[in-house]
């Protein structure tokens, strides 16, 4: 999963009361769950005296020996010690950076990183799933690109070259629906449609454009042909900025190309995205970007394409620099056709979540092993030393869990049954053991639970069960009969060990990701903040749909680890 990070300068130089302070912080956070800020009175008046004494430095330097191993110089004022942050930074793990607030200057410490969004609202398997309207999948560093042929990303986590990876692609659908929820209404503009808006295209000679009407759509469409000399192509100048969501429907006789150029706009710098009937994954050179779309068709299908994410990854693969571009910065000159075929619906839209979402939603039908009802994770995985290395091929909760997420939405927002069918089929690996093919494992012989990697000896890793029982309650609440009840055993025997085992993964400080400390016999894989707030949400999810005291308490202990407070020592 990917998260944001905060950046903080950490080089600055700041002098911090110890002892005084850092007692009284520490004890004084009773309410912390509220407020991510804690106002102390003491504290800020003993800052407000330091501010006022160091225009008028009357400190000594000190040196400070840490644990009897490490001297570290410090200053010394009175009787009080300050030391480096940057120390306390390393040692702690605490995170601080000076701001500037009602132009003052203030420093501000962090115990976390990360941030916790508490709804409240009952959590609804039609509505926004967990945070992911925040997600952007396509952006992450370890997203080769969005694949021409499918829509859907292409990860580059644990192999170059790049693979599908079906947790990946069901987040991507499901931030996209959470967007569609949560967003403002796009604005679209239509190009071309050959019926309400035409454009004048201009048609080199050699070359033929026509509209016509197509019984199999029911619409008029513009059918258009160029010769293989021909390099300039049927072209549009548009030059829209904004906009650059594209979308259009394509029926490709034969091999040929639709082209978008786009001007990086104050540099005047021109890009081409060439999208084009074979199925290389992503090419680039020069100013020239490509994307396969697949071999020629000859039906009709929907291309949908956010512009700034293909310039931005064939930018990547030129020049590693990686610059991030700006949407404002991006203007759309230019569509030229190439080949023979037939277009129609060209718009350029500010958004496309529905069309993305299904184009997640599809892969997952398409893509389904029809009997043992799982989607296969290409690559070789090695979750830590000591546990067998997961040779490709092999099936994930989460994955699973977050695929039945998608479909069940699909199928709840289009009715159609296709959706339906395949995430019920999903539920098959969670009745096979992880060492036999599926996900499922036991706790002491006794508690079920749904690995999100299948690993010998079993990782009980928390977040992805979670997410697989998330999976679990969608189905069951969308489908009905036979298929409702089958998600609900699966969910019922999992939340029961959710239930139980909840506290294993509690450090008193924070929380472990797995349970390797038990299985391996090793020392804990703590959560790092990222991972302990997203075991935070879903707690809070889980106390919208389920009243056991356990999650409500669980989750409040757990935002208070992340300001600092401890559970107390004997
Ligand atoms: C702590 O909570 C109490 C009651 O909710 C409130 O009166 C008080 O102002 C809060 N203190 C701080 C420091 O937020
Ligand atoms: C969300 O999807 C609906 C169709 O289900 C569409 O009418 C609406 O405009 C979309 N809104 C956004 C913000 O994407
Ligand atoms: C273009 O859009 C119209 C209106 O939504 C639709 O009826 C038509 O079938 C579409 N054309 C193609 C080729 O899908
Ligand atoms: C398109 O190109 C490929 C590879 O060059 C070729 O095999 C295929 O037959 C071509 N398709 C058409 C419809 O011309
Ligand atoms: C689909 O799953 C079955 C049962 O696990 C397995 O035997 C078969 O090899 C799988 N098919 C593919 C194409 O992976």
């Amino acid at each position: 999963m990917l998260y944001m990070m905060m950046r903080i300068n950490f080089k600055t130089f700041v002098l911090l009361v110890i002892v005084g302070i850092l007692s009284s912080v520490f004890t004084s956070w009773n309410n912390c769950s509220s407020s991510f800020f804690i106002r102390n009175r003491d504290w800020e008046s003993q800052f407000r005296h330091k501010e006022h004494l160091n225009n008028d430095p009357d400190y000594q330097e000190i040196d400070c020996l840490i644990n009897g191993r490490k001297i570290i110089t410090c200053r010394k004022e009175g009787n009080e010690v300050f030391i480096p942050f940057s120390f306390i930074h390393k040692y702690f793990e605490i995170y601080g950076k000076i701001v500037i607030n009602d132009g003052l200057e203030r420093f501000d410490w962090y115990h976390s990183y990360s941030k916790i969004t508490d709804r409240k609202v009952k959590y609804d398997s039609r509505g926004v799933f967990m945070t992911f309207e925040n997600y952007n999948v396509e952006v992450r560093e370890r997203v080769k690109c969005i694949s021409g042929v499918d829509g859907i990303p292409i990860s580059t986590q644990w192999e170059s070259q790049g693979y599908y990876y079906p947790t990946q692609i069901a987040q991507f659908g499901l931030s996209h629906y959470s967007k569609n929820l949560t967003e403002p209404e796009s604005v679209t503009k239509i190009i071309e449609d050959a019926d309400k808006v035409k454009q004048d295209w201009t048609v080199p000679q050699g070359c033929i454009m026509s509209r016509i009407y197509d019984e199999q759509v029911n619409s008029y469409v513009m059918k258009y042909a160029t010769p293989e000399s021909s390099s300039s192509g049927i072209s549009i100048k548009i030059d829209h900025v904004s906009k650059l969501m594209l979308k259009l429907d394509l029926c490709i006789r034969n091999n040929g190309s639709i082209t978008i150029e786009l001007e990086i706009r104050e540099k005047k710098d021109i890009y081409y995205l060439h999208y084009v009937t074979n199925n290389l994954v992503l090419h680039a050179y020069n100013n020239h970007i490509y994307y396969g779309i697949g071999q020629a068709y000859n039906h009709w299908k929907r291309l949908t394409r956010d512009l700034l994410i293909d310039l931005q990854k064939g930018l990547n693969l030129i020049n590693k620099a990686k610059k991030k571009l700006s949407k404002s910065k991006l203007k759309v000159v230019r569509v030229i056709l190439n080949g023979l075929g037939m277009i129609d619906n060209i718009t350029l839209a500010t958004s496309e979540h529905m069309e993305q979402f299904y184009d997640a939603a599809r892969w997952f039908v398409a893509n389904q092993n029809i009997t043992s009802g799982g989607w296969s994770n290409p690559v070789k995985r090695k979750v830590a030393n000591g546990m067998a290395i997961l040779e490709p091929g092999w099936y994930s909760s989460m994955g699973q869990g977050h695929a039945i997420s998608v479909l069940s939405r699909a199928y709840y927002h289009s009715g159609d049954e296709k959706y339906l069918q395949t995430a019920v089929r999903a539920l098959r690996p969670f009745r096979i053991l992880s060492n036999n093919g599926g996900i499922l494992t036991y706790f002491l012989d006794k508690y079920v639970w749904y690995e999100e990697y299948p690993t010998t000896p079993s990782s009980f890793i928390l977040n992805g069960f979670i997410y697989s029982l998330i999976g679990l309650y969608d189905l069951k609440s969308i489908a009905s009969g036979k298929d409702a009840e089958e998600a609900k055993k699966l969910f019922d025997q999992g939340m029961n060990s959710l239930k139980n085992m909840l506290t294993l993964f509690d450090t008193g400080s924070g929380t472990t990701y797995d349970l390797r400390h038990f299985t391996l016999k090793i020392a804990p894989n703590l959560a790092r903040w990222d991972y302990h707030s997203t075991h935070v949400n879903q707690l809070l999810l889980l106390n919208t749909i389920d009243n056991d005291p356990i999650f409500g308490t669980t989750s409040e202990r757990w935002i208070d680890y992340m300001s600092g407070k401890k559970a107390s020592h004997n």
